[in-house]
């Protein structure tokens, strides 16, 4: 799906398609020379990773493992709590392994803050996290996130693996939601 399908929708479009994928190129081409000669495990956060993962893992010219954890906070449907449950966890024993959390966004922090501490507590080397968005004005937690792709302003976006009501996750760009769709 184009902004272009959606105009209505959408305020604004935040960050287009190829501007994404270069800085996930540039991400990519960072991560592998800091875990040169190491095995990594990518760890994608369903389901608004998917995307991310999809091309960051593409980018990327050397093997690497992916696994998947579904994870569901408690709270709203736009604010979460810091409460986390695991609705699926790793295939993958990570014992000893480094380990890259792959996320679409950092909106508060507290998923991405429990989520390491989780993984950290399984023996690890090493978890490390990346994260397309980050909005630092959203933030209550200190999150320690090695690769950041954009940081953003605090707004309703969609698009590229973000939803609203499940919807516009196939979006190709990330844009601004309009609020008539959301109030
Ligand atoms: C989003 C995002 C993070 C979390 C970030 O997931 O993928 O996991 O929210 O929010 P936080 O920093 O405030 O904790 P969401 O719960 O919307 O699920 P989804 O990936 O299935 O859309």
């Amino acid at each position: 799906m184009h902004a272009s399908d959606i105009e209505g929708d959408l305020t604004e479009v935040l960050v287009t398609e190829d501007e994404i994928r270069a800085r996930l190129d540039e991400l990519a081409a960072r991560i592998e020379a800091d875990y040169a000669g190491e095995d990594l495990l990518l760890v994608g956060v369903l389901r608004g990773a998917v995307m991310v993962m999809a091309d960051l893992a593409r980018s990327m010219r050397g093997h690497l493992e992916m696994d998947w954890m579904a994870v569901s906070s408690y709270g709203t449907s736009t604010q979460s709590s810091g409460v986390v449950r695991i609705l699926k966890d790793l295939d993958t024993d990570i014992q000893g392994r480094h380990v890259l959390i792959v996320e679409d966004i950092i909106d508060s922090g507290l998923t991405l803050s429990w989520l390491r501490g989780n993984l950290e507590s399984r023996g690890t080397a090493s978890v490390e996290i990346c994260a397309l968005f980050r909005k630092p004005d959203a933030a209550k937690v200190e999150v320690d996130v090695r690769y950041v792709g954009f940081d953003i302003p605090n707004k309703f976006i969609v698009g590229y693996g973000l939803d609203y009501a499940e919807r516009y996750r196939n979006l190709r760009d990330v844009a601004i939601l309009a609020p008539h769709v959301y109030s």
